[in-house]
């Protein structure tokens, strides 16, 4: 790990950086690269557009690690009206959140009873849920979790990460249950006894989950996605599907808002499943630090901001 990613990745947990760097013009300026707007109407309105080139969406509400029950109660009114504006705005978005944004750090089972109203009125929309994998302390408990959703609930979906050494034995595990994946490369600073610590290794696990994953789709009808702007490792996954015998239409990947745009509309063009994940609200900060530390030449266009 490279100090700035490092940097930077202790920074999007500072205290004092959080309550101030927020506050910056040209900062929320050089956000708006990575979100079309802080409103669910923006996410909406930016969906529209996605959807008029062929790309589907997923929405997420930034924020996380609350700490009192009611932000749980109030985020999770939230997605339920995000639902219901979904199918009345004919928007074809999926929806995608942090169990920490529900109140898993304060009870599981609270949190497990929020997500449940969530999937279930997601399930009676006809629509998805995908939960976010956040930092190694909640590995084994979002997994935990996510058995328990899909025992009464198949609409949802649980992000792997690919830098961390569990993850095969995780994703076998999971195999199990018919699970829906969404297999990123891993976006917090862990340490390198559970992770892998260079591109390379991290490059080599993704594509070796994603071989496992391959089969599994052709055989077992299972949904993964791909959720990476790695053009090199979608090549290789894309000519490992026809050596498989996976069709095109069975392949799905995801990329983030402003990140690949002409790569997304490429996949789209050639017949690849595509969604960008657009993300939204006040709550960017800790997120933001974690898109500036995947490409720490973002903080070029960040500085580049203070003088515009
Ligand atoms: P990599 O970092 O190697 O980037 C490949 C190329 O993409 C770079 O060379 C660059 O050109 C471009 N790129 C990547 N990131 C960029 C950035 N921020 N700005 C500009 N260019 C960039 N993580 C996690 O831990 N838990 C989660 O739940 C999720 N959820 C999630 C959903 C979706 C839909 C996506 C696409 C990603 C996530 N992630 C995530 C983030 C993920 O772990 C990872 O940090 C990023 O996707 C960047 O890794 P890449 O796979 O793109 O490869």
């Amino acid at each position: 790990m490279g100090i700035s990613r490092e940097l930077l990745l202790w920074g999007s947990k500072n205290p004092w950086l959080l309550n101030h760097v927020p506050k910056y013009k040209f900062v929320k300026k050089a956000v708006k690269r990575f979100m079309p707007g802080e409103d669910l109407d923006d996410a909406i309105t930016a969906a529209k557009d996605f959807q008029q080139k062929g790309i589907p969406t997923v929405f997420t509400r930034l924020g996380e690690n609350i700490t009192d029950l009611k932000d749980a109660d109030e985020v999770t009114n939230h997605y339920l009206d995000v639902l219901d504006k979904i199918s009345k705005n004919n928007v074809e978005s999926e929806i995608s959140l942090k169990l920490t944004q529900i109140g898993l750090d304060l009870s599981f089972e609270k949190s497990l009873e929020n997500f449940k109203s969530i999937t279930e009125k997601a399930e009676s929309l006809n629509n998805f849920t995908w939960i976010d994998m956040e930092g190694s302390p909640y590995t084994s408990t979002t997994l935990d979790f996510y058995k328990r959703i899909k025992e009464n609930y198949q609409n949802s979906g649980i992000c792997l990460q690919a830098y961390l050494k569990r993850t095969e034995k995780d994703l076998k595990d999971l195999l199990t249950i018919k699970p829906s994946i969404r297999l990123v490369k891993g976006a917090y600073s862990e340490s390198n006894n559970i992770a892998f610590e260079k591109k390379n290794d991290v490059d080599k696990n993704y594509y070796k989950l994603a071989e496992i994953m391959l089969n599994e789709i052709r055989d077992n009808k299972l949904r993964i996605a791909f959720a990476t702007h790695d053009i090199n490792l979608i090549n290789k996954i894309t000519e490992a599907a026809v050596k498989l015998n996976v069709p095109k239409d069975k392949l799905e990947f995801q990329m983030l808002y402003g990140i690949k745009t002409s790569e997304q509309l490429r996949l789209v063009k050639e017949g690849y499943k595509l969604k960008v994940l657009i993300s939204y609200g006040s709550a960017w900060y800790p997120w933001y630090m974690r898109r500036l530390a995947e490409r720490p030449a973002n903080v070029g266009f960040v500085i580049r901001n203070i003088f515009q």
